[in-house]
């Protein structure tokens, strides 16, 4: 692995190592054991979209493992003025020993990846959330204990981060069904790579989608960049929300998660969100952890302990 673009690139064993490692680190972490495996290294995390979790995350661990994280907001950075992706990699390269970036297009990521010199982590775009994903499968293993044969529900936009879940999920062993309104369906290219593995599903029926599933997963109905299409949003997912009866549709163990930000009322009841809430700040936690464990693989050259 030398950059982390999309769940694509990831093969099923290098997702189990990375989980692996983050597991090990948040034990460390719990025990109090001061990692150093970074020791001296420098992360840039450029942002052009809001973040609480992944800029803090990326930022704790950073520091957690003996280097720095420098935050670049694109509106203070010549890229807000238009400098070319590809001379800020070029230039980023020179003085930093990784990347992480959160953007729109994931052209930018890849291009930033091919220009530069360094590893690149991609934050999150329009398309892919991968660093999501892995928190969020680490999760999932934590309380089912494995991934094979679980199914997966997703239910809301088929964005970002519904493609990466049909991704993560299909690869460690998982069914994934979705169900999106008519015209929100995921990328058309990771639909016809999932429908060839015989454990995909996508529909516009909610019920349907949720039945026995194992893990019911919701995100925003408007994304960051889609705020003015927040009103026509609101009529087309009425209806596509974590409630009373998609989590009685459910398997009766079901675990409920959200990337967070949340919207009660919108995509996730409220009372469903405080009944499921251990797992899903569990899984805002796991963003720490399995971050962790990426920028090791990546920019760390021996995992002793300095
Ligand atoms: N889930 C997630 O990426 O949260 P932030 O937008 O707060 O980083
Ligand atoms: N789909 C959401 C995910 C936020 C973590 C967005 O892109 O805004």
């Amino acid at each position: 692995m030398k950059h982390l673009l999309k769940m694509e690139d990831l093969s099923s064993d290098e997702i189990e190592d990375i989980i692996d490692l983050a597991d090990q680190l948040k034990k460390d972490k719990k025990k109090g054991k001061r990692n150093k495996e970074l020791k001296g290294k420098t992360l840039g995390m450029i942002f052009q979209k809001s973040s609480t979790r992944t800029r803090v995350s990326f930022e704790a661990g950073m520091y957690q493992l003996g280097g720095e994280a420098l935050f670049l907001s694109a509106h203070d950075t010549q890229l807000g003025r238009g400098e070319p992706i590809e001379d800020t990699a070029r230039v980023l390269s020179r003085y930093l020993d990784g990347i992480m970036i959160r953007t729109f297009a994931q052209s930018d990521v890849e291009k930033m990846a091919k220009w530069g010199s360094i590893p690149v982590i991609n934050g999150l775009t329009d398309y892919a959330h991968p660093c999501q994903v892995l928190a969020d499968l680490q999760t999932i293993r934590e309380y089912k204990g494995g991934w094979e044969g679980l199914k997966l529900t997703f239910v809301g936009d088929g964005n970002n981060m519904a493609n990466s879940l049909i991704v993560g999920g299909i690869k460690m062993g998982m069914k994934v069904s979705i169900a999106c309104p008519p015209g929100y369906e995921p990328d058309s290219g990771i639909m016809k790579w999932a429908d060839k593995t015989g454990r995909f599903q996508c529909t516009s029926d909610v019920q349907e989608a949720a039945d026995q599933a194992d893990v019911l997963y919701t995100d925003v109905w408007a994304s960051m960049g889609e705020e003015n299409e927040a009103l026509q949003r609101n009529v087309d997912f009425s209806g596509y929300q974590i409630n009373k009866e998609t989590v009685e549709a459910a398997a009766s163990t079901v675990m409920v998660m959200h990337c967070l930000p949340a919207h009660r009322g919108m995509e996730i009841g409220a009372d469903i969100m405080e009944q499921h809430s251990k797992e899903i700040f569990d899984q805002a936690e796991n963003r720490l952890h399995a971050q962790k464990a990426v920028l090791v693989l990546l920019l760390g050259e021996t995992c002793s302990e300095a």
